[in-house]
Protein backbone atom coordinates (compact mmCIF):
# COMPACT_ATOMS: atom_id res chain seq x y z
CA UNK A 1 0.00 0.00 0.00
CA UNK A 2 1.42 3.24 -0.93
CA UNK A 3 1.47 6.06 1.99
CA UNK A 4 -1.02 8.25 0.18
CA UNK A 5 -3.52 5.14 0.42
CA UNK A 6 -2.57 4.48 4.35
CA UNK A 7 -3.18 7.88 4.87
CA UNK A 8 -6.38 8.09 3.44
CA UNK A 9 -7.26 4.89 5.24
CA UNK A 10 -6.34 5.87 8.57
CA UNK A 11 -9.14 6.16 11.32
CA UNK A 12 -9.61 9.73 12.15
CA UNK A 13 -10.39 10.11 16.14
CA UNK A 14 -11.94 13.70 17.59
CA UNK A 15 -9.66 15.10 20.71
CA UNK A 16 -10.74 17.90 22.55
CA UNK A 17 -8.02 20.50 22.33
CA UNK A 18 -8.59 23.33 25.21
CA UNK A 19 -10.91 25.81 25.68
CA UNK A 20 -11.61 27.91 22.85
CA UNK A 21 -11.60 31.06 24.67
CA UNK A 22 -7.65 29.92 24.53
CA UNK A 23 -7.61 31.12 20.87
CA UNK A 24 -6.84 34.92 21.20
CA UNK A 25 -8.68 37.35 18.25
CA UNK A 26 -6.41 38.26 15.02
CA UNK A 27 -3.66 35.30 16.60
CA UNK A 28 -3.28 31.85 16.72
CA UNK A 29 -3.01 28.99 19.64
CA UNK A 30 -0.79 25.61 18.86
CA UNK A 31 -2.05 22.60 20.14
CA UNK A 32 -0.35 19.33 20.41
CA UNK A 33 -2.99 16.33 19.41
CA UNK A 34 -2.07 13.05 20.98
CA UNK A 35 1.52 13.25 20.44
CA UNK A 36 1.69 12.64 16.94
CA UNK A 37 0.04 16.07 15.37
CA UNK A 38 0.52 19.60 15.72
CA UNK A 39 -2.22 21.81 14.65
CA UNK A 40 -2.78 25.51 14.56
CA UNK A 41 -5.85 27.23 15.71
CA UNK A 42 -6.66 30.62 14.43
CA UNK A 43 -8.99 33.17 14.99
CA UNK A 44 -9.62 35.95 12.90
CA UNK A 45 -13.20 38.26 13.23
CA UNK A 46 -14.91 35.86 15.05
CA UNK A 47 -14.11 32.58 13.18
CA UNK A 48 -11.75 29.49 13.44
CA UNK A 49 -9.77 28.33 11.09
CA UNK A 50 -7.09 25.04 12.02
CA UNK A 51 -4.68 23.51 9.90
CA UNK A 52 -1.31 20.69 10.17
CA UNK A 53 1.71 22.80 11.44
CA UNK A 54 3.54 21.77 8.83
CA UNK A 55 4.42 23.94 5.67
CA UNK A 56 3.97 23.22 1.98
CA UNK A 57 7.28 24.38 1.27
CA UNK A 58 10.07 22.55 3.15
CA UNK A 59 7.59 21.06 6.45
CA UNK A 60 8.66 23.73 8.65
CA UNK A 61 6.36 24.79 11.50
CA UNK A 62 4.49 27.09 9.49
CA UNK A 63 1.68 27.44 12.49
CA UNK A 64 4.14 29.29 14.71
CA UNK A 65 4.34 32.10 12.44
CA UNK A 66 3.28 35.58 12.67
CA UNK A 67 -0.27 36.44 10.95
CA UNK A 68 0.13 39.70 8.93
CA UNK A 69 -2.06 41.80 6.84
CA UNK A 70 -1.07 41.68 3.33
CA UNK A 71 1.51 44.33 1.89
CA UNK A 72 0.29 46.02 -1.26
CA UNK A 73 3.03 47.58 -3.37
CA UNK A 74 2.25 50.94 -5.64
CA UNK A 75 4.96 50.61 -8.69
CA UNK A 76 5.95 53.31 -11.45
CA UNK A 77 6.29 52.07 -14.63
CA UNK A 78 9.76 50.90 -14.26
CA UNK A 79 9.08 48.49 -11.24
CA UNK A 80 10.03 50.74 -8.95
CA UNK A 81 7.98 50.74 -5.54
CA UNK A 82 6.44 53.75 -4.66
CA UNK A 83 4.79 53.45 -1.81
CA UNK A 84 3.63 50.34 0.35
CA UNK A 85 -0.19 49.97 1.63
CA UNK A 86 -0.75 47.59 4.80
CA UNK A 87 -4.16 45.50 4.51
CA UNK A 88 -4.83 44.39 7.64
CA UNK A 89 -8.32 43.06 6.72
CA UNK A 90 -6.35 40.04 4.81
CA UNK A 91 -4.09 38.59 7.41
CA UNK A 92 -1.59 36.03 6.07
CA UNK A 93 0.02 33.59 8.09
CA UNK A 94 3.63 33.80 7.52
CA UNK A 95 6.05 30.41 7.99
CA UNK A 96 8.83 31.08 10.37
CA UNK A 97 11.60 29.26 8.03
CA UNK A 98 11.70 31.12 4.51
CA UNK A 99 8.40 33.26 4.59
CA UNK A 100 6.07 31.65 2.64
CA UNK A 101 2.81 33.30 2.91
CA UNK A 102 -0.71 31.76 3.77
CA UNK A 103 -4.37 33.10 3.28
CA UNK A 104 -5.48 32.26 6.80
CA UNK A 105 -9.06 31.98 5.68
CA UNK A 106 -7.87 29.68 2.68
CA UNK A 107 -4.95 27.82 3.56
CA UNK A 108 -3.78 28.78 0.29
CA UNK A 109 0.08 29.68 -0.75
CA UNK A 110 -0.03 33.72 -1.49
CA UNK A 111 2.12 33.16 -4.57
CA UNK A 112 0.74 30.21 -6.24
CA UNK A 113 -2.87 29.02 -4.98
CA UNK A 114 -2.27 25.58 -6.55
CA UNK A 115 -1.02 24.48 -2.91
CA UNK A 116 -2.36 25.01 0.28
CA UNK A 117 -2.17 23.62 4.25
CA UNK A 118 -3.62 20.85 5.20
CA UNK A 119 -6.87 22.13 6.91
CA UNK A 120 -7.72 20.60 10.09
CA UNK A 121 -11.67 19.71 11.08
CA UNK A 122 -12.79 21.96 14.04
CA UNK A 123 -15.48 22.39 15.84
CA UNK A 124 -16.52 23.88 19.21
CA UNK A 125 -19.04 22.44 21.76
CA UNK A 126 -19.88 23.51 25.02
CA UNK A 127 -16.74 26.11 25.16
CA UNK A 128 -13.88 23.64 24.03
CA UNK A 129 -12.53 22.83 20.70
CA UNK A 130 -12.41 19.63 19.37
CA UNK A 131 -10.29 18.31 16.42
CA UNK A 132 -10.25 15.18 14.19
CA UNK A 133 -6.62 14.40 12.88
S1 LIG B 1 9.42 25.62 5.29
FE1 LIG B 1 7.94 27.19 5.35
S2 LIG B 1 8.70 28.69 4.03
FE2 LIG B 1 10.12 27.08 3.88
Amino acid sequence: MKPAEQEATAAKEEYMVGPVDDVPERDGLLVDVAGETEVGIFKVDGTLYAYENRCVHQGGPVCAGVLLGKTEQHLDAGGRVLSEDLDDSRLRLVCPWHGWEYDITTGRVAHDARYRLRPVELTVRDGYLYVVV
